[in-house]
Formats: structure tokens, sequence, C-alpha cells
């Protein structure tokens, strides 16, 4: 499964791709708001640091506007992913995006069929959003669960990642379906590492290690 960081802090991203084990960013409008800076501007620095994808949401609600926003944000950097939300006019852009060559990301999936039209639009990922179904009582992970079914039953090759995650159970559970991707914020890429058996063994061994250097002198 490959791992996206979803945040559009650049310390956040630096530090996750320092780890080794980052292949792609997204962001939203809501993320790019909190760094304070020129959206355009923050998307180029992030492109500078990360070789994979950097998906980038259009604003636009109509096909052409979507589409006007994502040529521009395509001379960012070859690795733009034009995210788009799965709408009416959403699929259309989608369509006219994926004959000109342009990778999407459809975004705002709450549903298996929506996953099925933005495949059919062409778009070269769909992002169902777990965390925000769970909130509102119906397991995010279901969704995953029957996207990965139907796309399986087609062979259809859009890559599902998995959005709007909360915890490194998400992360696990995307993973025991087989989604192609998680987009996770910085905090949880951090618990994913962590185990206090893991801390403990190293005290140990450190421990003994000083212990056998000692009678050793
Ligand atoms: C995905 O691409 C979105 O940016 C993100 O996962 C939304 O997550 P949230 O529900 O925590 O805002």
């Amino acid at each position: 499964m490959k791992i996206f960081i979803d945040t559009a802090n650049v310390e956040e991203i630096k530090q996750a791709n320092d780890l080794g084990v980052l292949d792609g960013v997204t962001t939203n409008p809501t993320l790019l708001s909190r760094e304070k800076n020129n959206p355009k501007k923050q998307l180029e620095a992030i492109c500078k640091i990360v070789n994979g994808p950097v998906s980038a949401e259009v604003i636009a609600l109509d096909a052409l506007g979507m589409v006007r926003e994502a040529d521009d944000l395509c001379k960012i950097s070859g690795n733009i992913v034009i995210k788009i939300p799965i709408t009416t006019e959403g699929l259309k852009a989608t369509k006219i995006l994926s004959t000109k060559g342009i990778k999407t990301n459809l975004t705002l999936c709450f549903s298996p069929l929506q996953a099925l039209l933005a495949a059919k639009a062409g778009a070269g990922y769909v992002s169902p959003f777990v965390g925000r179904l769970d909130d509102v009582s119906t397991e995010g992970l279901n969704l995953v669960a029957d996207i990965k079914l139907i796309y399986g039953n087609y062979g259809i090759s859009t890559e599902i990642i998995v959005a709007s995650i909360r915890s490194p159970m998400h992360v696990l559970e995307a993973a025991r379906i087989g989604a192609d991707i998680a987009t996770i914020p910085f905090k949880v890429i951090t618990q994913l590492l962590k185990h206090p058996l893991t801390d403990i063994g190293i005290e140990r061994f450190l421990n003994d290690w000083d212990n056998l250097k000692r009678t050793e002198r």
C-alpha cells in the first residue's frame, strides 16, 4: 500500500519524506488555508520536496471552470494531480481532463456508485472519506471494501486512496482490504511507528550492554 501524507504543511511533509516511506501528498482547501501562504506558492514548495503525486483541489463548481483551474494548477509542477469533487460537473471535468492526459483524484466520495462513476469518467484516483462516514455512525471502511470489490469485478485501474483517516486502525484496515493508497495525517504517521515494547526493548538492550561493559572493566 502506498502512503501519502494528508497535509499542506511543508515541515510535516519534509519529516515524513525523511522517513523514506512517503509516496505522495494530498491537500485540500482547508489544509492550504491553515498555511497562511499563497496556495500556488505553497503547492510549488510541496512539489519541490516530494517526487510523487501531489493532489491540488479545484474551487470552481462548473466543469469548464474546473478545467481552467486544472490547466493553471498543472503549470505548478509535473506531479500535480487535480482533485475534483464527485458531482455532475466534476464528472464532466474529469472526462475532459482524462482525454487531455491530466490525472485526477475524485474526492468527497461517500458511496460505491460515486466511485464507479468516477472510474468510468477516467479518474486516476478516487478518495473515499472513511473518518467523515464514521462521524455519522456509518462504517467508513465498508465503503472502501465495496469499492475494492466493484473495481475488482471489472478490472478497473482507478486507484483507491483511503482518505479522512483518523487513527492507525483505519490504516491497518485499509491495508487488510487491499486499498492502493492511504493518505494519512502527520500525527497518525508517527503513531504507526510507535510501540511501547520497542522502546522497552531498546532500553533493556542498552542496560544489559552497559552492565557487560562495566563487568569487563
Ligand atoms: C483527502 O484527500 C482529504 O484531504 C482528507 O483526507 C479529509 O480529511 P478530514 O475528514 O480529516 O478533513
